[in-house]
């Protein structure tokens, strides 16, 4: 059975993963500004989303929609615990937690687990496929403003095991074509991505405050005022 999941996908979030490219703390990181605790606080909610999200996954990995998607060399949780080390020393597991928008994220993954597993492709798509796309060329403007070297406190964004980012993304896109779905199934999968894009807004969002406070709003208005047009708005959908 073969569907157009992936174009679906593509084209039904195409609006919010502008949106996503425009909140302030992302504007930022493209005009290659990242405020160190601001990052780390960033990736510390991360570590909590992606923990929930592959305990997910795993427990479903024998679920007919889930299996297809079931990509263990995909998993952040690890690296994202030595980039919490990096940041917080060894007594990082004390010293995190989650941000309400993480809270809110976490409790629908768990839901999704509970009652509609097979709407966790929305939250593995609009994760992975953005770490493997955008979130590449975000390592190297942390790397480079924080003065870091190699992968060390940007681990999250280093997928060892995928050394083809392009060819691990069309295998990715023809796992979503074969998914055994249906039209209702399709809209309920983009709205769910969608919901996730959200969720991701709100967590970079509850950054801002941070932000302006340690570059001083003046700086911070010039360098969010202008508009991204959207990395997904004018590409190919295969490219
Ligand atoms: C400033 C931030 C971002 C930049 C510069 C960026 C850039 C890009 C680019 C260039 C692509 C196209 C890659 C390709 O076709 O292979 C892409 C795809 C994607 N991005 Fe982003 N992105 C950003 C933020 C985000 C965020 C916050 C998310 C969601 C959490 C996200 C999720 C995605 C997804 C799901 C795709 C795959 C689209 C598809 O082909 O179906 N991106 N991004």
């Amino acid at each position: 059975m073969s569907n157009n999941l992936a174009m679906e996908l593509r084209l039904g979030t195409r609006q919010a993963h502008t949106d996503a490219e425009n909140v302030g703390f992302m504007k930022c990181f493209l005009k290659g500004v990242v405020v160190k605790d601001a990052f780390a606080k960033f990736l510390s909610n991360l570590y909590f989303v992606y923990s929930e999200l592959e305990t997910a996954i795993q427990q479903h990995q024998q679920h007919p929609v889930i299996k297809l998607i079931y990509f263990p060399e995909l998993n952040r949780q690890s690296y994202l615990a030595k980039d919490m080390a990096f940041y917080y020393g060894e007594t990082w597991p004390q010293q995190i937690i989650p941000s309400p928008a993480a809270q809110t994220y976490i409790a629908r993954i768990r839901q999704l687990s509970e009652h509609e597993p097979a709407l966790l492709l929305g939250h593995s798509y609009t994760r992975y496929m953005g770490d493997l796309s955008g979130g590449q060329m975000l390592q190297k403007v942390a790397q480079s403003a924080l003065k870091l070297s190699g992968y060390e406190g940007t681990s999250f964004y280093n997928f060892e095991q995928i050394t083809d980012k392009k060819a691990f993304k069309d295998k990715y896109r023809q796992a979503l074509d074969a998914v055994p779905t249906d039209e209702i199934m399709v809209k309920k999968i983009v709205a769910e991505a969608n919901y996730a894009f959200k969720l991701n807004m709100q967590i970079v969002q509850e950054l801002e405050a941070s932000l302006i406070l340690a570059l001083g709003a003046e700086t911070y208005q010039q360098l969010t005022v202008s508009k991204n047009p959207g990395s997904t708005e004018v590409r190919a959908v295969h490219s």
